[in-house]
């Protein structure tokens, strides 16, 4: 896959994307992070890629002409169709699906605004998509980016090793196909299995894989109930994991949900 960033500090986001995982997909060869700077494309000896609002008010606007030659720079170096998606917090909320759907394209440009943002006539013309990764302000939409980047380079086939496997991550469909609500991660353990801190889960300790995946699912349930109420809709819970959540609850000391 290739990415291609617009911004004018391109650097910084190949900076904050580029160790870990995300470095590893580009030496796998999987990824090709690309930054373009809109001020490379500016006109004047100021280079100037921004003005005051029309109508007044406190800020400066990106200009559409930088923008405008910097995505066509980066359309023109490959063939094949880039989707461009522009960072802002008026933007859809990025979520684990959309992840999964960037990571499919071919290619991906991703457009940074910085200042109070980017005239509109840009972002009509230009943009695909606008995504945001959550309801605060970031001074720029480089860090969003760098967010996107990271989200989308784990999920490309061969970037995570068979130990990291994202099937298992938060938020991803359990593999059985059967459908259910979305999840948090379940608790891990390491050594020692007995820690001033407290024990192991015994259960985790028993080599049972089908008690261990129940457990696991069940504590998913569970804290995904607890801390993200808003991912489970208690009427489209199958009886079972009613009946897990219930349990689960239970040895919480807490009332079986819907009844509190
Ligand atoms: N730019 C500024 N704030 C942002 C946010 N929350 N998400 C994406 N891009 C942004």
């Amino acid at each position: 896959m290739r990415i291609d960033v617009v911004s004018l500090f391109p650097d910084f986001v190949a900076q904050v994307a580029g160790h870990g995982v995300v470095g590893r997909a580009g030496e796998r060869g999987l990824l090709s992070l690309h930054g373009w700077n809109p001020r490379d494309f500016a006109e004047g000896n100021y280079r100037r890629v921004d003005d005051r609002p029309f109508g007044g008010g406190p800020g400066m606007v990106m200009l559409i002409d930088p923008l405008r030659a910097a995505l066509a720079a980066a359309r023109a170096a490959d063939p094949a169709p880039a989707r461009v998606v522009y960072l802002s917090p008026q933007g859809r909320p990025l979520d684990q699906a959309k992840a999964r759907e960037l990571a499919a394209l071919p290619r991906l440009v991703l457009l940074c605004g910085r200042y109070e943002g980017v005239d509109e006539r840009l972002l009509a013309a230009e943009v695909d998509e606008e995504l945001s990764i959550g309801d605060y302000v970031l001074s720029g939409g480089e860090l969003a980016a760098a967010v996107v980047v990271d989200a989308v380079a784990r999920l490309l086939p061969g970037a995570l090793n068979d130990a990291e496997s994202a099937a298992q991550d938060s938020f991803e469909p359990p593999a059985d196909g059967k459908g259910g609500p979305l999840l948090l991660d379940c608790p891990h353990y390491t050594r020692p299995v007995v820690h001033a801190l407290g024990a192991v889960p015994p259960v985790l300790l028993s080599g049972n894989h089908a008690d261990i995946a129940r457990w696991r699912y069940q504590q998913a349930l569970g804290r995904t109930w607890q801390r993200r109420p808003d991912l489970i809709d208690l009427t489209a819970l199958s009886p079972a994991d009613r009946r897990l959540l219930d349990a689960w609850l239970a040895e919480a000391g807490l009332p079986p949900a819907g009844q509190d």
